[in-house]
């Protein structure tokens, strides 16, 4: 089976995308995306997560190879205390940085930058139907899709990224958190596909490609509640802690071990089992 990264030129101007838009997937997830937007019918998509624009663009250039129109409105935040981009300067200059790389693949008419969260967009852009979704922001993947879920079109593509069982201690912008972004992805895809709200087709690497499932829910149901014990902590941006680091610990516990390690124990919250996670070396 030949596969999108087989075509020489695609290819090549796929390796260039994430080193030019500061990409942070591997290439066979840009060209599994570059895949779905060839394989659509145009339409409208939403993206939540834009950073610089790498997933946006492989998208774009997809979606060019098809002969329907397409416009792709791309959320991101460029701020905050977790944003890997707050480092790179003003919500502005990410802006004009995210421009200026949607111009270098010609994909500037087809893409329009929403700076904020999912909010912005509903408040700004009339979004009625959306035929593919890509969520890549801070891991909680409910926000997005309790608003969006009845404005999917039937079987509508769903990629999202960060779906792995994983717990890290990370750094953002100098200062040490415990990053959950991951396993709150994992455990919300878990329930999400329980209740048909996604249906997975295929994962590569920590990304899933899923379709919409076959639950109905009304517009106004909020997936938050039925899943109110998962901890919004540590990554999430709409209630960030002062010290995510400090939070942590305060809320979920911690124990020292007799070899003096530290673990803060993530046991009721999470999973219904208790986690260890090391955090720091005390002598
Ligand atoms: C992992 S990066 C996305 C990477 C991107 N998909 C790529 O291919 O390079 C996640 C981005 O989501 C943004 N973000 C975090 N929370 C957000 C939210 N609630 N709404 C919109 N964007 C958010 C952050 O600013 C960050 O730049």
């Amino acid at each position: 089976m030949t596969s999108i990264t087989d075509h020489d030129e695609v290819r090549k101007t796929l390796e260039v995308v994430p080193l030019s838009a500061h990409g942070m997937l591997p290439l066979n997830v840009y060209a599994e995306i570059y895949e779905q937007g060839r394989k659509s019918q145009g339409g409208l998509f939403v993206e939540v997560g834009t950073a610089h624009g790498a997933g946006t663009i492989a998208l774009a250039l997809g979606a060019k190879e098809q002969k329907s129109p397409f416009h792709i409105f791309t959320v991101g935040m460029f701020s905050g205390q977790y944003s890997s981009r707050t480092q790179f300067g003003s919500v502005a200059d990410n802006v004009v940085f995210v421009r200026s790389q949607l111009e270098k693949f010609d994909v500037q008419d087809q893409v329009t930058i929403v700076p904020g969260t999912i909010v912005d967009l509903l408040a700004s852009h009339n979004i009625k139907g959306i035929d593919l979704l890509m969520l890549d922001a801070d891991g909680c993947i409910d926000r997005e899709l309790s608003p969006l879920f009845g404005k999917l079109s039937p079987n509508c593509p769903i990629i999202i990224d960060d779906i792995d069982d994983l717990i890290v201690v990370s750094k953002a912008n100098g200062r040490p958190f415990l990053d959950q972004k991951h396993r709150l992805t994992y455990l919300l895809i878990k329930i999400l596909v329980e209740r048909g709200v996604l249906r997975e087709e295929r994962r590569i690497h920590n990304t899933g490609f899923f379709r919409k499932g076959p639950a109905t829910v009304d517009s106004t149901t909020n997936f938050v509640r039925g899943i109110a014990c998962l901890p919004r902590t540590g990554f999430c941006q709409n209630r960030p802690p002062a010290d995510p680091h400090a939070a942590h610990v305060q809320r979920l516990g911690r124990r020292q071990h007799a070899d003096g390690t530290t673990f803060v124990l993530a046991s009721e919250a999470l999973a219904g089992r208790e986690m260890k996670i090391r955090i720091r070396r005390r002598r």
